[in-house]
């Protein structure tokens, strides 16, 4: 894939692919372009998306695939709940409950750290974020797993229709969860994100169940996967790494730029979508309205104009502008909770042994994930 995506930053940047029946776009400076400029690059991909009613209910709150007005409304709402001050306060929890993970597995010599870590503390983090019951979590997890269908190798950037038409059962199920939930925050609120959506709701009279619940799809899909590709990633990336690893484990302090690199060196989504809202000259090309666009993240972040040695892991790397969570009005809400389990997890880890090595590992394919589907460890305390 990186080979493939140099070949192209140097010989056809911006191009149309009939196979993708997309224009793929794969310097930096494009990307941050189609990226950043979101009158011109719809996020919406309209008609293209595959469409059910249980779908179509729960797109109303998806806001990252929204343009204008509504998509601002509903992120300023849901981004109250992603203060730096919100999410530090998460860690004392956060920790905890890497620390119990890591219990369950003390007393073995070698386990699927995806298994026993990366997959499930992200979709905790989100029930605990969103005040699920701990004993509904397996219900939540159960919905994660089904609702990302990025296991297809040829799945086509909306996804197919028999893909979403499988997601059927888990949605039902999903919304009449959580619509019982609403009624019970409603009843008694609490200190989360269902409480604040729902207040919120009767504050601007805006938000209805439908959206509510969309939202909380949103965050529980852009949440969890990718947020365990990069817990992997960085374990991955330090095994290859080992003069890394041995200065992080004395030096934490230097845990937050490390994180940066993981996600610039592996970015956990390896593109984007958009289309045009209107006919636009990039890179010379001339793209009609209506057509989709795939900005290629992890090409990107490896654009040797944008970033000095690009193939090299520098955990000191600064400036260190990668695009693994996105650019502009879309940017990931979720950018500082991510970064932020995967410090504790790395810190928890290097706390609990001494050495941690990488002996088998498979990984989605590269094309829809950039990360691992499990990853065996074996570890020294
Ligand atoms: C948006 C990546 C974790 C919530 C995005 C976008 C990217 C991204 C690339 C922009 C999509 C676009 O422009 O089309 C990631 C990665 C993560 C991660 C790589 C982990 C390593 C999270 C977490 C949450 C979250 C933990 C919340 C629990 C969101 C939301 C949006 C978003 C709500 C939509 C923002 C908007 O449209 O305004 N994420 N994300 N993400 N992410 Fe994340």
């Amino acid at each position: 894939l990186l080979e493939w995506c140099r070949t192209h930053r140097a010989d056809n940047p911006v191009h149309y692919d009939e196979r993708q029946r997309s224009w793929q776009v794969f310097r930096y400076v494009d990307v941050a372009e189609v990226l950043g400029d979101p009158a011109r690059y719809l996020a919406d991909l309209g008609d293209l998306r595959p469409s059910n009613p249980e779908l179509d209910l729960m797109q109303r709150g998806n806001f990252v695939n929204m343009d204008g007005p509504r998509h601002r409304m509903l992120r300023g709402l849901v981004s109250q709940a992603f203060t730096s001050k919100v999410v530090t306060a998460l860690t004392p929890k956060i920790t905890t409950l890497t620390g119990e993970l890591l219990d369950a597995v003390a007393d073995r010599e070698s386990f699927d750290l995806v298994d026993a870590l990366a997959y499930p503390l992200p979709v905790t983090v989100v029930s605990e974020l969103l005040g699920v019951p701990a004993e509904d979590r397996p219900l939540f997890r159960r919905w994660a797993e089904q609702l990302f269908p990025f296991n297809e190798e040829d799945s086509n950037v909306a996804g197919t229709q028999d893909a979403m038409d499988a997601l059927i059962p888990a949605v039902r199920e999903m919304i009449e969860y959580f619509r019982a939930q609403l009624d019970r925050r409603r009843a008694r609120p609490a200190d989360d994100l269902t409480t604040r959506l729902v207040e919120a709701e009767t504050a601007a009279d805006k938000l209805t169940d439908d959206d509510i619940i969309g939202v909380i799809t949103l965050l529980l899909t852009a949440g969890h996967v990718t947020t365990t590709a990069l817990l992997g990633n960085a374990v991955l990336t330090l095994h290859e790494h080992p003069e890394a690893a041995a200065r992080l484990r004395t030096d934490r302090d230097a845990l937050p730029s490390a994180v940066d690199e993981v996600l610039r060196y592996r970015p956990s989504l390896p593109w984007l979508t958009r289309r045009t809202a209107t006919e636009v000259t990039l890179a010379g090309q001339v793209i009609p309205a209506g057509d989709v666009i795939m900005p290629w993240l992890v090409s990107a972040n490896r654009d040797e104009a944008k970033f000095r040695d690009p193939d090299v892991f520098d955990i000191g790397r600064r400036p260190n502008q990668y695009l693994s969570f996105g650019h502009g009005i879309h940017y990931c809400l979720g950018a500082p909770l991510a970064k932020l389990e995967t410090r504790i997890a790395l810190g928890l880890l290097f706390d609990r042994y001494r050495e941690i090595a990488v002996v088998d590992d498979e990984f989605h394919h590269p094309f829809a994930m950039g990360g691992a589907k499990s990853l065996s460890v074996a570890v020294v305390r």
